[in-house]
């Protein structure tokens, strides 16, 4: 190959999804402001609809109320299609319709966040369209908050996602165990992946400009998950859900739960950015009059 007269050769060909990815994964204190105003104009909004929504009313009709907030809050646009799911929707993962009439005795899965100066938040919260969690919707509700909060609790400089979706896992596995949807010993359900039916996703992934952000997640090729570091932001969101024609016991059928909030990994552990938003059943409760 001829290199003329400054004799270098021809530029590499680099992806530069690689090069930007790792810039934006650790996020600046700029960065990380915005986020927080996104995280803050999301719970506010999703609290709202806590305190908005009514037997009767259709899923888009929350889902307006939702952009309503966003925007009359100063966000530019929404961070991607908002999911409002009531009943058995909530069991289809990336469910947009949003056209379905809500039903006193169904939950509603909302997964909705606001975009401020081009930065996203992603929250997901349940709740009763009635006033109060039917026994069953109690139950399985209790089961995803357990791992909601184990997962968010063991966020710090050193873990690894890998890490939260395996403990979020196990802790689902036990739960369904209990449950009464499998049987067996934890390590070999794990092993068969039979919670696969009922927790079909990850536990979380990369947050900031795009909802699901760019940057690596294995360190080498998919040996070893990279180790968080402080300005790194994801979120933690497993769930359960009972779809129609799962095994599932009859009386769990139609029950879709996920519980999702965005946390910083700062130098001492970590913060979670949405933590306004309710998400024990008390507190949810008192908002559903
Ligand atoms: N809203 C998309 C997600 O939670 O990943
Ligand atoms: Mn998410
Ligand atoms: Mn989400």
């Amino acid at each position: 190959r001829r290199l003329g007269r400054t004799g270098r050769s021809l530029w590499p060909i680099l992806d530069p999804n690689d090069v930007l990815g790792e810039m934006r994964l650790i996020k600046s204190p700029n960065e990380v402001a915005c986020l927080q105003v996104a995280a803050t104009i999301t719970a506010q909004a999703h609290t709202d609809a806590m305190r908005y929504c009514k037997p009767g009313m259709v899923e888009f009709e929350l889902e307006a109320a939702l952009f309503h907030s966003f925007r009359a809050a100063g966000a530019g646009r929404l961070g991607y299609g908002s999911i409002v799911a009531s009943g058995s929707n909530a069991c289809v993962l990336h469910y947009t319709d949003n056209q379905t009439k809500m039903n006193e005795n169904d939950l509603i899965l909302i997964d909705a966040g606001a975009e401020f100066q081009y930065y996203t938040a992603d929250i997901t919260r349940c709740f009763p369209v009635g006033s109060r969690f039917s026994p069953e919707q109690r139950e399985v509700y209790q089961s995803v908050l357990l791992a909601q909060k184990e997962c968010v609790a063991m966020a710090r400089p050193g873990r690894t996602l890998k890490e939260i979706h395996e403990h979020a896992v196990e802790v689902l596995t036990e739960e369904l165990k209990r449950l009464k949807v499998l049987k067996g010993t934890t390590s070999s359900l794990i092993k068969a992946e039979a919670y696969r039916p009922y927790y079909p996703h990850g536990t979380g992934h990369w947050l900031g400009m795009d909802v699901h952000d760019v940057g690596r997640y294995y360190e080498q090729a998919y040996s070893n998950s990279r180790k968080l570091k402080p300005g790194m932001v994801f979120t933690v969101e497993p769930g359960l859900y009972f779809g129609e024609d799962s095994k599932a016991p009859a009386k769990l059928k139609g029950i879709g739960i996920r519980i999702e909030d965005d946390v910083l990994i700062t130098e001492k552990g970590h913060q979670v950015l949405t933590s306004a938003v309710p998400k024990e059943i008390e507190e949810i409760e008192s908002f559903r009059g």
